[in-house]
């Protein structure tokens, strides 16, 4: 039986639905359909009323792209009673999202994510947008789905990269939310990522990170607070990322991010150095990277970082654990001891 877990997100509610086949659910949506599919992603059957293939690829997370969707719907003659449809990961979803919030000022759309970084962040809580060259989601839209389809069938398709990406992003949630699922994945160890166990894990996993992904979204949807922990990892993992020109995947980045956010609250006394530790092995378990590569400069990643849409007055803003489960977000720490941190994890 699939389960239905709910978001009750201030500007609307939505069910996320888990299980074998949930995405044929889709046809109980009424209106006419438009398929916004991952180039990556064979359509499993979904039949829509028009299809359009984005190329994969966070270089291709572009104005560009979302451009091209809401053409395809106006040549469809889509109408404000219609839905958009996103099959595929975190930039399928974003994009989607993205011109579903502003074709005709708004029309509904549905996700059915197939990556595991998508079933457990990206397609729950309506965060949409597409990068620009000056930095990435720096143009988007608050717009939460009418139901968000997970089939953890589709994780089979996917690469060991893809997988190990996705982890990252569960191990995220670990830190800053729940030590229990922290311990279960210490405990899970290695066959986690080697021997996948997609009948019970993976389901179990992403059950916990939509639950919890889901209240935080309902208690600050707009990340005027709380909402603002989800970000952990990502204001340094950004600046990889955007550094490597994407062939360092969101995941991975991620990690290294983690990593660095890690050490530099280890060294501020925010959590203990034994917790970092802990949270460093967890990512190499699941074969993640934790240290920047040797040509990166330093000095270059935190430029990257100081456009950051996070930031503040006071300057660069991150989010640092203060004990495993537990996070919280600090402005005003001096750029020497970013600069310390990223040394610290670098090759
Ligand atoms: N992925 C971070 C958020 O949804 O807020």
């Amino acid at each position: 039986m699939p389960e239905i877990l709910h978001c009750n997100a201030a500007s609307g509610a939505y069910d996320i639905t888990i299980g074998k086949g949930v995405w044929e659910k889709f046809s109980s949506f009424p209106g006419r359909k438009l398929l916004v599919r991952d180039g990556n992603v064979p359509n499993p059957g979904i039949e829509a009323d028009g299809e359009i293939v984005l190329t994969p690829g966070e270089q291709y997370k572009t104005f560009a792209a979302v451009e091209s969707i809401c053409r395809k719907a106006a040549q469809l003659h889509l109408t404000r009673k219609d839905l958009f449809i996103a099959l595929g990961g975190g930039v399928t979803g974003d994009l989607t999202g993205f011109a579903s919030a502003i074709y005709m000022r708004g029309v509904r759309f549905i996700q059915i994510p197939t990556t595991l970084l998508a079933m457990v962040d990206a397609s729950v809580g309506g965060k949409t947008a597409a990068d620009l060259p000056e930095g990435k989601n720096l143009i988007g839209a608050f717009h939460q789905p009418d139901a968000v389809l997970i089939d953890p069938a589709f994780l089979r398709t996917l690469s060991f990269a893809d997988l190990t990406g996705g982890m990252a992003e569960v191990v995220k949630t670990a830190v800053i939310l729940d030590s229990q699922l922290f311990d279960s994945l210490e405990s899970a160890g290695e066959d986690a990522v080697l021997a996948p166990d997609f009948d019970d894990f993976y389901p179990g996993i992403i059950r916990r990170c939509c639950q919890l992904k889901a209240q935080v979204v309902e208690s600050d949807e707009k990340e005027k607070g709380l909402r603002a922990i989800l970000n952990y990892g990502h204001t340094f993992g950004h600046a990889v990322e955007q550094k490597s020109n994407f062939t360092i995947p969101h995941g991975a980045a991620v990690a290294i991010g983690m990593n660095t956010a890690g050490t530099l609250a280890a060294e501020l006394g925010m959590w203990s150095a034994s917790e970092a530790v802990r949270q460093r092995k967890l990512l190499e378990l699941f074969h993640l990277p934790v240290t920047v590569p040797a040509p990166f400069e330093v000095a270059e990643l935190l430029e990257i970082m100081r456009t950051d849409k996070k930031n503040d007055a006071s300057g660069i803003r991150l989010v640092l654990p203060e004990k495993i489960g537990s996070a919280g977000t600090v402005s005003g720490i001096p750029e020497e001891m970013m600069l310390k941190a990223w040394e610290k994890c670098h090759d």
